[in-house]
């Protein structure tokens, strides 16, 4: 079962309110259709103003749909109580939103505290937050977000919405206003949560580069409908039209490739020829196991993870198959065919 489908959802702001029939206003977003699998990382990626944040808030009924059904593991929205649903949830905004009179850990238990928990299971829950986004409890639980860069205020904002452990977690260019340093820390700190805790995430992005580097699955979005939803690499060698292919600048497939990582073209299985020694790390960028089986001149390579242990294995023809159409094309533009 998907952990979100939807399906041909609409939303037109104001629909009908000005004369009673349609406002003749554009729909926000027009009917999308697509599921996330449980477990996946979504990234809805696309220029300001093509309606992801509206798509993101109507999942946790923030936005009500004009149309068109969503739903949540198997059920309507609707058929869930709205408190139940945004417990199941979290959310994490655009602008942090720590509350600034409240410390590091009464900002995280904020959620804990309206469920009623008891005080040393928010605590606990609080530490344990604070651990998994790396910021040692013992420094910062009783620090104020004004206290904070804005890094760490943002990692405070990932820990709030990750309190009750919701099992979805919408977040809506959680790293928006951070500079590009400490956002490939970040980006790289919510991967390896992602695989400790396996959440299903949605997050919204209109830098093109991160997306790359999360995601399992992109919805470009524009002007309100998802134009193309697929695998990074699928974006990057089948854009399904010029629009894709101009937001994705596939045109430099090489450069493209150095940012999606190994693990996310892996396949499974043992090496069907010999040389295991041959190795890429699962995080390590597609660019680079390329240069690997090309320094060694061998066709395929073990994919091991940080601890060393194999998780499968990576294709030369794999890599080509991702990106040979491409290369050619950017190589002979102008073969006339
Ligand atoms: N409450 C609202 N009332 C009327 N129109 C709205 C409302 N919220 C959003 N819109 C319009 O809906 C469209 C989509 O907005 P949305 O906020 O979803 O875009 P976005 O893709 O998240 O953009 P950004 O990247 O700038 O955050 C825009 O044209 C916006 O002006
Ligand atoms: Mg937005």
């Amino acid at each position: 079962m998907p952990a979100i489908s939807f399906t041909e959802v609409t939303k037109v702001f104001d629909a009908g309110k000005n004369t009673g029939t349609d406002s003749g206003r554009p729909a926000a977003v027009r009917d999308v259709s697509f599921e996330v699998e449980q477990g996946q990382f979504v990234v809805l990626l696309g220029p300001s103003g093509c309606g992801k944040t509206t798509l993101m808030r109507m999942v946790n009924r923030l936005i009500e749909p004009t149309s068109g059904s969503i739903d949540v593991e198997g059920r309507e929205i609707h058929d869930i109580p709205v408190t139940e649903l945004r417990r199941h949830i979290g959310y994490v905004i655009q602008q942090v939103g720590l509350f600034p009179h409240m410390t590091v850990a009464q900002n995280i238990a904020v959620v804990p505290k309206l469920l009623g928990w008891p005080k040393s299971r928010t605590e606990q829950r609080t530490d344990e937050l604070l651990d998994l986004v790396a910021l040692p409890p013992a420094e910062y639980r009783k620090r104020f977000p004004r206290q904070l860069s804005g890094g760490q205020q943002q990692r405070v904002g990932i820990a709030r919405a990750m309190a009750a452990d919701p099992a979805i977690m919408l977040m809506d260019e959680p790293f928006g206003a951070i500079d590009a340093i400490t956002r490939t820390d970040l980006q790289d700190e919510l991967l390896a949560i992602q695989r400790k805790v396996s959440k299903t995430v949605i997050f919204v992005t209109h830098d093109v580069e991160e997306a790359l580097r999360l995601a399992d699955r992109i919805a470009v979005m524009r002007t309100g409908t998802v134009v193309q939803y697929g695998r990074p690499v699928d974006l990057l060698t089948h854009p399904a039209d010029d629009f894709v292919r101009a937001l994705l600048g596939t045109n430099d497939v090489f450069r493209q490739l150095s940012l999606v990582p190994v693990r996310a073209i892996m396949e499974s299985g043992q090496l069907s020829a010999g040389k295991p020694d041959i190795t890429v790390q699962a995080d390590q960028n597609v660019r680079a196991a390329l240069a690997v089986l090309i320094a060694h001149d061998v066709q395929e390579a073990a994919v091991v993870d940080k601890s060393g242990k194999t998780i499968g294995r990576v294709t030369l023809q794999r890599i080509l198959d991702e990106g040979a159409h491409e290369v050619a094309e950017a190589r002979a533009p102008d073969t006339g065919t």
